[in-house]
């Protein structure tokens, strides 16, 4: 993938690019480096080491050129090619465009012919790293297709509440979990020259106030739970750039907070990318540079007045503004250099130098969803789709004599209402366009059709209609959906009256909970598909033959649900997500939810999601880490061993059903009392397939960290000494291998 194309292209992409090159950069760069042959020959020599190259184009850069590099240019946020923003090149330092589109789900915005992945929560029910990395690399292909080269995801806060309107764009509520998708995913973005961005640093986890939210975290419970995955994103996947988030921490704006951006980020972690802001969230020019920003971003030109939905005002990194810092002694030139080192450096790590993009019509105009992406995103649907229950063993459907008649009931499973489930609303989006979303009721007709089923379709907006179509049907599949929207909070467990065809949530047509009450009554055999980006709760639970939770499915979502009801493929998926009963249960305090006088404290500390319910004996609806396949497997054998640094973990894991199937072992470990740690959190896991009566021995490796505390007396990691509870099973609460080990 690193092809050199040549600079002269990148002149010629310059020249026709949107917004032209400023003249005083053209006129800055003829004063610098004019007199040299190749002016660009000491940075562009790939084989030398990205901090070379770096420090030798800072050398070679005028002052003009260093504060260009600082903020976006015009026009902002989806003006220029469907992407989020850019910073245009300096073609004659051989610097290329800097493009950065959103996000998770695949190439978003207002981009077009992408394909949209399953979202995030759905990346991470997979429990599969090989297929996040591929889901990772095909987003980052399409993106540098796209003429992009930053794409602004993966998110990774955790779920601290069920009631985020982003969860689900982010992995869940274990930090293990969230930190091994998080580097699958970079690793494969950045498989490509196209820089990940590892958002929203850090704490943002509530939508509801998000532009001034002051959040109050203790210590431990910042490095324990909410700081893992973005340092794994530094440390493992070496991620191109940090997104600091909008809320404020500890009284300080994230985007100009130094504990966050250069005591964790650089100090502690080693980062050595760039911080970009995200877009509108800075609010001061030295105080933020001196802090650790790098790159200041927004979605409005500058002027636009701040509000909860604009955030800041900006501009603060604008030439005038940082050169006015450094002259009134509130900034060092030293700061400026090493910001503009810090954006040049990735990118020469991960080949956008070598590589540069072609921002332009044709890239924006251009096809990318090939058909090999599709089919990663059908497979990922699939793999992503969690099964609650099966009461005997309604799915897969098996083949019946005669055919049988399918009733598709409600209007998320229609083209139009799947074109609004096919993600969450807000950036991260997928469009969808031109319109090529495969509904549940196209994907499931075209799979019956092929097997003599019969499909009658109703909208479940008259309830009456619903019950009849499912009472006269053989089997019923009732479709329905929430609309999770960046922006706002949900405002509880039910199925939310909204979804979202843009960045914006339009009215749902129907009492979604009556549709799925009245079908699951009239008819036992009702497999009930809930395309949510978030748990809901389940009044008709009883009454379900099968629940599948495909949350948001992408592209390739009717086709994916026809393959797990017909067998094809299982329902993959686990939970990331504990399913509470209802309102009633939260691991969180909800007089301080969502905030007292503009403070969230984070009381619960280390007690977040399972490890809420375990330390306080709670039964919820459904377990992280739950799921149902389509056949059964015993595990025996455990085997616990120490190693040098940590332990080595082994067991038997055997399918005991008729059919090859996947299994997710998660292993829990139990600290030492002393260590004032939850009752259990999870430490490894692995997903593997095996056929039936096939038995294998799987081994995981637990290393030191996974023992450790953190100690805020001792500004460090610690092992607790002591025996440690081993368990193992497929949920966290379903846990049959237990044994001990001391440290
Ligand atoms: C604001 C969102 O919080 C962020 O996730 C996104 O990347 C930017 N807007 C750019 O669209």
């Amino acid at each position: 993938m690193r092809r050199s194309r040549g600079r002269q292209i990148l002149a010629l992409v310059a020249a026709l690019t949107v917004v032209g090159t400023p003249t005083a950069l053209v006129a800055g760069a003829a004063d610098g480096a004019a007199a040299s042959a190749d002016p660009c020959a000491a940075w562009m020599d790939p084989s030398d080491s990205a901090a070379r190259r770096a420090d030798a184009l800072v050398a070679a850069m005028t002052q003009d050129q260093k504060l260009h590099m600082l903020t976006f240019g015009d026009p902002p946020w989806f003006a220029y090619w469907g992407t989020a923003g850019h910073v245009d090149g300096i073609p004659e330092l051989c610097i290329p465009d800097l493009v950065l589109s959103d996000a998770g789900s695949g190439v978003a915005g207002l981009q077009i012919a992408t394909t949209v992945f399953p979202s995030g929560v759905a990346q991470a029910a997979t429990w599969d790293r090989g297929l996040q990395r591929r889901i990772g690399s095909t987003i980052g292909a399409e993106a540098f297709a796209k003429g992009i080269n930053v794409m602004l995801g993966p998110g990774m806060n955790i779920a601290r509440t069920p009631y985020n309107g982003r969860n689900f764009e982010y992995f869940g509520e274990d930090p293990y979990l969230a930190s091994r998708t998080a580097v699958s995913v970079i690793e494969g973005i950045q498989s490509h020259p196209v820089l990940a961005d590892a958002k929203h640093y850090a704490f943002n986890n509530q939508e509801t106030d998000r532009m001034t939210v002051d959040v109050r975290v203790d210590e431990r419970t910042r490095r324990e739970i909410y700081l893992p995955a973005f340092e794994a994103a530094v440390k493992k996947a070496d991620v191109g750039s940090v997104m600091c988030s909008y809320n404020r921490v500890g009284g300080t704006y994230a985007c100009e907070n130094p504990e966050l951006l250069t005591g964790y980020l650089r100090d502690d972690w080693g980062f050595d990318g760039f911080v970009v802001s995200d877009w509108g969230a800075v609010h001061s020019t030295a105080p933020s540079a001196r802090a650790g920003l790098d790159l200041e971003m927004h979605a409005f030109a500058a002027g636009v007045p701040a509000t909860p939905v604009t955030g800041s005002a900006g501009r603060y990194f604008g030439a005038d503004q940082l050169q006015a810092a450094v002259d009134d002694g509130q900034l060092r030139q030293a700061r400026i250099d090493g910001m503009v080192r810090n954006i040049v450096r990735p990118m020469f790590e991960h080949g956008l130098f070598d590589d540069p993009v072609s921002p332009g019509a044709e890239p924006f105009l251009s096809d990318v969803s090939t058909p090999e992406h599709l089919a990663v995103a059908r497979r990922a649907a699939a793999d992503a789709t969690v099964m609650l229950k099966n009461r005997d063993r309604l799915l897969p459907l098996r083949p019946v004599e005669g055919g049988r008649t399918i009733a598709v009931i409600g209007w998320a499973a229609n083209p139009v209402g799947a074109a609004n489930a096919v993600s969450g609303g807000g950036s991260s989006h997928g469009s969808g366009l031109p319109p090529r979303v495969v509904s549940p009721l196209e994907g499931i007709t075209s799979a019956a059709l092929e097997r003599g089923d019969r499909v009658v379709y109703v909208e479940g907006s008259n309830v009456v209609d619903a019950r009849a179509a499912a009472a006269a049907a053989d089997v019923v599949v009732v479709v329905a959906t929430d609309g999770s929207s960046e922006g706002t909070d949900r405002a509880d467990l039910g199925l939310r009256p909204a979804a979202c065809l843009t960045v914006f949530c339009q009215a749902i047509p129907i009492e979604q909970e009556d549709m799925i009450a009245a079908a699951t009554a009239a008819n036992p055999d009702t497999v009930v598909v809930l395309d949510v980006g978030a748990p809901v709760r389940m009044p008709w639970l009883p009454d379900a033959g099968a629940v599948l939770v495909p949350w948001y499915g992408g592209l390739q979502h009717g086709n994916a649900l026809a393959d797990v009801l017909y067998g094809v493929r299982e329902p993959g998926g686990r939970l990331p997500q504990t399913f509470p009963v209802d309102e009633a249960q939260h691991p969180f305090k909800p007089e301080e939810y969502p905030g007292v006088g503009g403070k969230e404290s984070y009381d619960e500390g280390l007690l977040v999601g399972y490890r809420w319910y375990d330390a306080t004996g709670t039964r919820p609806l459904f377990p992280f880490g739950y799921g149902l396949g389509y056949t059964t497997f015993g595990f025996r054998d455990l085997a616990v061993r120490p190693t040098a640094g940590g332990a080595r973990v082994s067991f038997v894991v055997r399918n005991t059903g008729r059919r090859t199937g996947a299994v997710v072992p998660q292993l829990y470990l139990s600290a030492p009392k002393r260590a004032g740690e939850p009752p259990r959190q999870l430490k490894g896991f692995t997903k593997l397939t095996l056929k039936p009566g096939e038995s294998r021995r799987v081994s995981l490796a637990l290393d030191r960290r996974a023992f450790s505390v953190w100690s805020t007396r001792r500004d460090r990691w610690v092992v607790v000494p002591g025996t440690y509870g081993v368990a193992v099973g497929t949920s966290s609460r379903d846990l049959v291998l237990r044994g001990r080990l001391a440290r």
